[in-house]
């Protein structure tokens, strides 16, 4: 299981540390029952990859371009790997330069040309033949080889930490803190090793569990008016964290070939109450809940509070810290709950 995960990136609020806990509240797959799992925000998909193997049928969904690459290149696709052709063919020299123009003191050199030559690659190719068309499983998996290059060798898979770039981009006599050192060996692993341990990491991931999976890239409530299931799994992002859009915003931009304009979630917003309220009433047809949620503005009680306006709810507190690039979690953001609510 550990190997699958591999092919995940490190994802901010992402739930790898904690899926034996939510996976215990959930009834298991038995002979000729292979119950729904709705995961109603895929983010980097650790939830809906382990589920798969468990041998849920699992249905995704995430509003953003990062995680569709992971809802399409691992949850529905169980067989196209990439393989040696695919190395060539990201490499393929070209002019594409948005990285180095844009993103100069976020990578090294040798980071910023090889993230170019693979995007200008993937740009190319899928402008020029039906079989990789933007959305096609090979062009999505050439697009998690970008994000986990990216995300990888970051340390938790932050982008905010550009103290530790900044002496790695005129290289030669860098002056690095001690406490950076690992990260910065990390960081200076060469291209071609990085792309074949990423490639490795992600034909780990691919495998069929014999059902059909499916990944749908909308608002939450779209998404849920629209699927049915045994279980919704629901791990929003937390009101008073800071959004995805704004820690994302760099490689939206990247996967996107633009700058792309932070637009902050419904659920990172003044009304973010209202919209868990909203997402529970949609999902009215589901037997069981099971919600994470932390974060410094709303207390187990709270939450506890709203789930119950719609059924009776269970609440465990789990300890757990979380981390992303150099930033301390707050006392107040450490505590993560579980909610469960079964319809009566
Ligand atoms: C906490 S993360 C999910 C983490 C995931 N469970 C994991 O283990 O990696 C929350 C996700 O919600 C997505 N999101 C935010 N607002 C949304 C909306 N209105 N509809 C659908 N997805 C949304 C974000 O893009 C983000 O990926």
């Amino acid at each position: 299981m550990v190997k699958l995960l591999k092919a995940l990136p490190c994802y901010f609020g992402g739930k790898q540390k904690l899926l034996s806990a939510i996976f215990s509240q959930m009834p298991l797959p038995g002979p000729g029952w292979m119950p729904v799992l709705v995961d109603a925000f895929l983010g980097g998909g650790s939830v809906s990859l382990f589920g798969k193997a468990k041998g849920y049928q699992v249905l995704c969904n995430d509003i953003s371009a990062r995680s569709e690459v992971i809802g399409r290149a691992l949850i529905e696709n169980s067989r196209v790997r990439l393989d040696d052709m695919d190395m060539h063919r990201l490499l393929m020299q070209n002019e594409y330069s948005f990285v180095r123009a844009n993103f100069a003191n976020l990578f090294t050199p040798e980071d910023a040309e090889t993230l170019d030559t693979m995007l200008g690659n993937i740009k190319e190719l899928s402008e020029l033949a039906v079989q990789w068309h933007p959305r096609s499983t090979r062009v999505m998996l050439w697009r998690l080889v970008v994000i986990l290059y990216i995300v990888r060798y970051r340390k938790y898979g932050d982008f905010g930490n550009e103290g530790i770039y900044q002496p790695l981009v005129g290289r030669y006599n860098a002056q690095i803190k001690k406490s950076h050192y690992e990260s910065v060996k990390r960081i200076c692993t060469p291209p071609l090793r990085k792309l074949q341990h990423v490639f490795e990491a992600i034909n780990g991931g691919i495998f069929s569990n014999g059902l059909d999976n499916r990944f749908f890239k909308m608002d939450v409530l779209d998404f849920l008016s629209q699927v049915t299931g045994d279980i919704v799994y629901f791990d929003p992002p937390y009101y008073g964290c800071d959004s995805y859009e704004n820690k994302y915003n760099v490689l939206d931009s990247i996967l996107a070939g633009q700058l792309v304009e932070e637009q902050p979630s419904k659920f990172n917003q003044n009304g973010a109450l209202d919209m868990l309220r909203e997402m529970l009433r949609a999902a009215a047809w589901s037997p069981l809940w099971i919600i994470s949620y932390g974060g410094p503005k709303v207390t187990a009680q709270d939450l506890g509070a709203i789930v119950a306006e719609f059924r009776p709810a269970t609440i465990t507190e789990l300890k757990y810290k979380y981390n992303f690039g150099n930033e301390a979690d707050t006392d107040a953001r450490r505590t993560e709950m579980l909610i469960v609510g079964r319809r009566g």
